[in-house]
């Protein structure tokens, strides 16, 4: 495996793969990586692939400074990590290579956008969209992998590559749970072992409006609100959206009549966590 920091070492190393035939398989990440990463790279692994990691920190994307401070990654460990799975290709910039100056082009997706984590977290998805277009423009990949945990940065990038017409498949992959339920982030290392153990409970919540609609509900508020009785059963958790939205625009419904997703998120203490599950619902 080989890791670069420029630009211009990614494109000759991604250029050599195709030269040969290779077809060309990106995981875009912040680093700080665990086995729900380790599922992404899994998931990029066609035997005709060069597998490139992408591991950036992305400044501009983050909407608190603490956030971002608290952010810790160790690139040693991250390299190892990719390493013991196979990937060919590790491009780790500094931020003065991806922002050499401000930038004066930015991608917006809009409505979409505007949904769920959007208005809590503004020019958030227009900073992932802006990065990771770049990273696309760098390292011109077939495939890119992406989390359904992060479920609207999914529908985001989507919407981008189809409306800009970028020639690559992004390729969901399903969320990564502890065995209690708690879905794989970055940001569970932050939770104190009493947080940690209330954690499961934002599943649990989601789980329990899956099971309202099975049983025959198809009230948005009558399911939301079973999932925010769960919840309330931890009361230091702190609710900032829990949503019942179409599953295509991310805009809340009132009535439960076709692909929906029901997303959250939560704070516990001053660590955010999100989770969503699907649901389709026929008449
Ligand atoms: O999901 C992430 O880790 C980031 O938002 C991404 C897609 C790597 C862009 O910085």
């Amino acid at each position: 495996m080989t890791c670069v920091r420029t630009i211009a070492e990614t494109r000759c190393h991604v250029a050599e793969a195709r030269r040969t035939g290779l077809g060309i398989a990106l995981v875009p990440t912040m680093g700080a990586l665990h086995p729900g990463h380790g599922v992404l790279i899994d998931w990029a692994r066609r035997p005709a692939d060069f597998r490139v990691v992408s591991i950036f920190v992305n400044p501009t994307q983050f909407d608190r400074r603490e956030d971002f401070e608290a952010y810790a990654i160790n690139l040693n460990a991250d390299l190892e990590f990719c390493a013991a799975r196979g990937v060919d290709l590790v491009f780790a910039p500094s931020a003065a290579e991806m922002y050499p100056v401000p930038l004066s082009t930015r991608i917006e997706v809009t409505g979409l956008a505007d949904h769920l984590c959007g208005p809590f977290r503004p020019g958030h998805f227009q900073a992932v969209a802006t990065v990771v277009a770049k990273l696309f423009q760098i390292v011109a990949p077939d495939r890119a992998y992406f989390g359904e945990k992060d479920a609207q940065q999914l529908a985001v990038i989507q919407r981008m590559v189809a409306d800009l017409n970028m020639p690559i498949e992004i390729v969901p992959v399903p969320t990564v749970r502890e065995p209690d339920g708690l879905a794989l982030s970055s940001r569970n290392a932050r939770l104190t072992p009493e947080q940690r153990a209330a954690a499961p409970i934002l599943y649990r919540s989601l789980e329990r409006a899956l099971q309202s609609l099975a049983a025959g509900s198809r009230s948005a508020s009558e399911v939301r609100q079973t999932a925010l009785e769960v919840l309330a059963e931890i009361p230091p958790l702190r609710v900032e959206y829990l949503e019942v939205v179409d599953a295509a625009t991310l805009a809340p419904v009132e009535t439960v009549t076709g692909p929906v997703l029901i997303a959250a998120a939560v704070w516990l203490g001053a660590t955010r966590l999100i989770d969503n599950v699907a649901a389709d619902v026929r008449p």
